[in-house]
This record gives structure tokens, sequence and C-alpha cells, in this order.
């Protein structure tokens, strides 16, 4: 297997994963543990029981009311730096709903989402634009690509977004495209891929500007067993390569099975 490209041409900056094992440089103490990449605490998230209210932000910092839909419960954790976990649950127990909050998509009712030290109920929609783009990558479970763009140009957006030079994200988006076996529909537009074509697009444009921390809701989903394999050796590879901490939803035994930790959910709670 050839190894994740690096955007960073000659590697001198430190991964997450070796920044994470090495002294804290604000107290010189290398027994300082690395706060978690992502810290979840008492997260609520309720919507109007009747019509309605679905927009992000709709419901935000607000208190739910007894008659409100609850989808997401009082739910705490925190997920280390370069770990890898997996969140299982039945359909409708809120698995989307709490990947959306944690990656700042949309606002709790109740309760903080803490990414990478920053507390997104600090930010304005600006500043969680940012953050994501900086250090986040989405997978989503409709895969999102923009109908109007080509495969590759859907690959290229996150890190244009970031004023990338176009030659090399380019050929960085084909690169990234070519090793989840696509290099031969570049040039198509979503409508024109099949669902699992869509969603292993999805993949490489998540994987494009090297996130410290990769949301995938139901990565190998629709994706047959060759291909499901192929996309969770990439996962994998990304975790071990560049430190990325990985948060997956998935009903996919053996992708969950190569997760260092498991929650579930149950009707918007974690039980475990
Ligand atoms: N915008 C909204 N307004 C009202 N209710 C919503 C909204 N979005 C989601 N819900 C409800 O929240 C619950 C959790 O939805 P969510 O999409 O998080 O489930 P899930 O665990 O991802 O399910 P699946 O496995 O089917 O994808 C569902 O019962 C859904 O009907
Ligand atoms: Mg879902």
């Amino acid at each position: 297997m050839t190894s994740l490209p690096s955007t960073e041409g000659t590697a001198t900056t430190a991964t997450p994963a070796a920044t994470a094992a090495s002294a804290d440089p604000s107290t010189g103490n290398p027994q300082a543990p690395q706060p978690p990449i992502l810290e979840v605490r008492n997260l609520t998230k309720s919507y109007p029981a009747r019509g309605g209210g679905g927009s992000a932000g709709s419901g935000g910092a607000g208190v739910a009311k007894e008659e409100d839909l609850t989808v997401v419960r009082d739910i705490s954790f925190a997920v280390p730096r370069g770990s890898t976990c997996a969140i299982l649950g039945p359909s409708g127990s809120g698995k989307t709903t709490l990947l959306g909050l944690c990656a700042g998509l949309d606002l709790p009712t109740a309760g903080e989402v803490v990414l990478d030290g920053v507390s997104l109920s600090g930010l304005g929609e600006d500043g969680r634009a940012k953050l994501r783009n900086d250090i986040v990558g989405f997978v989503f479970q409709n895969f999102q690509l923009l109908p109007t763009l080509t495969a590759l140009e859907n690959v290229m957006v996150p890190m244009e977004l970031r004023g990338a030079v176009e030659r090399d994200t380019r050929a960085l988006a084909a690169e990234l495209l070519e090793r989840v076996n696509l290099g031969g529909r570049l040039n198509h537009y979503p409508a024109q891929l099949s669902g699992g074509e869509q969603q292993r697009v999805a993949l490489a444009r998540a994987f494009i500007n090297r996130p410290r921390i990769l949301f995938a809701d139901e990565p190998t989903g629709n994706l047959d067993n060759d291909t499901g394999h192929l996309v969770i050796e990439r996962l994998f590879a990304l975790n071990a390569e560049a430190g990325t901490t990985l948060v997956l939803v998935t009903h996919d035994r053996e992708l969950a099975a190569r997760t260092q930790r498991i929650y579930r959910l149950k009707a918007g709670a974690m039980v475990e």
C-alpha cells in the first residue's frame, strides 16, 4: 500500500501523533498530557415538538421544553488525540445529529463542544467554518457533493478554500481519487456516479486537507466488501501516518472492531 501524500512538502512540522507524545511546550513537562482533540460536555439537542425548526441554530443555546423532541440527551465524552472510536446505535438514535454537533455544523440546545481546545459556543458561524476547514474532515451520510462540480473539482474544494495553489491541489485531488479507485472518473459529475462512487469522492474530499479529526458517517455503508475494505485501510492509514483522530458512525462490524473505543447510542443517550 502506498503512503498518504503529504500536503506539507518536507515534513518539518510534527504530526499531531508526534506532538501528543512529546513534551508540553507550555510547561516543559514531558509527562503533561495533551488535552483531548474533542470534548463533549452535557450535550443536548432538541427540536420543537410541532413543525419547522430544522435549521442549524434553531433551538440553539436555549432550554429544552418538556414537549420538545430531544434527539441528543445530555451526552458527555472525550476523544484523545490520534485515537479512533466508533459510534453505534439503531436508526434514529441520534448518531448523525451528534456528529454534526461535534463538528460544529449544528448548534446544541444545551451543553458544549470543545474542538482542539476551542469552545464552539464561543465562535460565530464564520469562526466555526474556519475551524472546520482548518482541522476537520467530514464524510456525510448523504455525501453532499456539489452537483455542478466534477469529482475532481469536488475533492479540490476544501483546499481551494484555504487558498492553496490550484496546480498542486489538482494533482493531489487526482491522486486521492486514484487511491479510492476512481482514477477513471475524475471528470464525472455526481449524477453520473454510482452511490458507492460518490461516497468514495466524499472520502477523498475529506482527506485532502489532512484533517486533525475526521468525522465519517457510515463511510462504508454503500460499498461492496472489497471497496469497503479499501476504504477502511485508507482510514486507518490516515490515522497511523498523520495521527488523524477518527470518529466513525458505522454498522460495519469489521470497521467498529478496529477502533479503540466503541460508544453506543440509544434514543439520543449514551449507553455503556
Ligand atoms: N431537523 C430535525 N427536526 C426534527 N427532528 C429531527 C431533525 N433532524 C433529525 N431529527 C430526528 O432526530 C432523530 C435522530 O436523527 P439522526 O439523523 O441523528 O439519527 P441516526 O442515528 O443518524 O439514524 P440513521 O442510522 O438512520 O442515520 C430522528 O428521530 C429524527 O427524526
Ligand atoms: Mg444517520
